[in-house]
């Protein structure tokens, strides 16, 4: 909390328009007009009494969870990848993906007890995926170009998001199973829940109006 303005961690790239769409019409300003353009990382909206960071998608969850943001915007691939110690009281129905398995289109199954090779950057998902169908798997850990490992024979298969299913379609790969369905979830600092209650409900009822709003926009 700066001053008496409260710090909301706001993600950048895919999630930041949509995000940016609900504050608008929940508080009136928009973190991308006000954090776009600039390399500023930080930008104040004393009118809405909110102060908006700017950070990675998958660093949002740290700086909510300890106090360095009251709020934040994270998606539920993040959340569920790294369990912490947040309150998760909303469901923004942005940034909507899945966590899903993917195999090369036309790859024969692998023989019986053996564990598949699986390149990710949910390692925790991944393994508790296949851990719950009695076949553990080898989890090889990538921070991106997941779909080019099968390929290369680095992997079997890939555990990674898809949303358009455009990547998987051009790197030859085809969904096995889906893991888990996503969307962006507002998050709050159990703290200052307590500290700043009066002013945390007020935003995340004004920001659930606004989900509706735009649902109802989006028919
Ligand atoms: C994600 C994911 C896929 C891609 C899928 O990557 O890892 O590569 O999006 O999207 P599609 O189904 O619409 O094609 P992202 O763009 O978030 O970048 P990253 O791999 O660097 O995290």
């Amino acid at each position: 909390m700066t001053g008496e303005l409260i710090t909301v961690a706001v993600p950048k790239g895919r999630l930041l328009e949509e995000s940016s769409a609900l504050f608008e019409e929940a508080v009136g300003v928009s973190p991308a007009t006000l954090l776009g353009k600039t390399r500023k990382l930080a930008a104040d909206a004393p009118s809405a009494g909110l102060r908006f960071i700017s950070i990675r998608a998958a660093d949002v969850a740290s700086y909510v969870e300890h106090g360095a943001a009251e709020v934040g915007v994270a998606g539920l691939d993040v959340l569920r990848e790294e369990p912490r110690d947040l309150y998760e009281p909303l469901d923004l129905e942005i940034g909507r993906c899945a966590v899903i398995v993917a195999r090369p289109r036309g790859a024969r199954p692998l023989p019986r007890g053996v564990s598949p090779r699986v390149a990710t950057k949910y390692v925790n998902l991944a393994a508790a995926h296949f851990a719950a169908r009695g076949l553990p798997a080898e989890i090889i850990h990538l921070h991106g170009s997941i779909e080019v490992a099968p390929s290369l024979g680095l992997a079997d298969a890939i555990v990674d998001i898809t949303e358009t299913g455009e990547t998987l379609a051009a790197n030859g790969l085809v969904i096995e199973e889906r893991v888990l369905e996503v969307s962006a979830r507002l998050i709050v600092n159990r703290v200052a829940l307590r500290l700043h209650a009066e002013r945390l409900r007020r935003l995340v009822d004004a920001l659930r109006g606004a989900v509706a709003t735009l649902a109802g926009r989006r028919g």
